[in-house]
């Protein structure tokens, strides 16, 4: 993993976002290690699959120059998790993989916290900066997101944060075998004239 240098910073009343590095390693560990906070996902991640997951998001700040970034508190320094935008590398309803000649591949916006670090609006904080930073700040024209609907506090945020659940529906998670409980999925997402309004609405 190359030292945090590559990729824009955020900043919020109470958080830095900035690309993870590799002191990172062991706050990330213990939180993908938490079955709380894994408890939507396959299963808990181990600290080697931590690392190769830490190593991609750095290779995807590199390539995009967005990525997952880890969520730093302004008034302790704690690493509390990640949050960010990736491009989505399988198809969704509507939206073919691969995309159509001269397209991009669409983005999803994502989280995950600490859960000593819920229920105080920090995911909702950290995702408010990652959207303002897709669309005003690299002009995406929207922006997805999807989660199991047995996890309330995802959509619910998703919701919270404008986003709109698809008109297409849900969709089956490809990279979870047929028949897996986690592969049914809620598909959300948000354009930037959403975002605008959301934003209207929110002052
Ligand atoms: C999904 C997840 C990020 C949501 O976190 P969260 O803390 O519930 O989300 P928010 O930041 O929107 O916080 C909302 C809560 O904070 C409360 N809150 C307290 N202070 C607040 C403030 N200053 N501003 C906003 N909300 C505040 C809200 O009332 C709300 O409380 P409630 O949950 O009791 O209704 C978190 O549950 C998580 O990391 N889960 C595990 C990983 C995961 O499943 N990721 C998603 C995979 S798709």
């Amino acid at each position: 993993m190359s030292p945090p240098d590559v990729g824009p910073r955020l900043q919020t009343p109470r958080l830095l976002l900035r690309p993870p590095g590799p002191a990172d390693l062991p706050a990330t560990c213990a939180m993908n290690a938490d079955p709380e906070v894994m408890r939507f996902f396959p299963a808990p991640m181990r600290p080697d699959e931590v690392e190769l997951m830490l190593g991609r998001i750095d290779a995807h700040f590199a390539r995009c120059g967005f990525g997952f970034w880890a969520v730093e508190r302004r008034d302790n320094a704690a690493v509390i998790g990640l949050i960010g935008l990736v491009e989505v590398t399988f198809a969704l309803p509507g939206r073919p993989c691969p995309p159509p000649a001269g397209a991009r591949p669409p983005v999803e916006v994502g989280w995950r916290l600490v859960s000593s670090a819920w229920g105080q609006g920090f995911a909702r904080e950290g995702a408010t900066a990652a959207l303002r930073f897709a669309f005003e700040g690299i002009a995406l024209p929207e922006v997805l997101s999807f989660t199991v609907p047995a996890n309330t506090r995802s959509w619910g945020l998703m919701e919270r944060l404008g986003l709109r659940r698809d008109p297409a529906g849900g969709f089956e998670h490809p990279r979870l075998p047929v028949g897996h409980p986690l592969r049914p999925h809620l598909l959300y997402g948000i354009d930037r004239a959403g975002w605008s309004s959301a934003q209207g609405s929110a002052r």
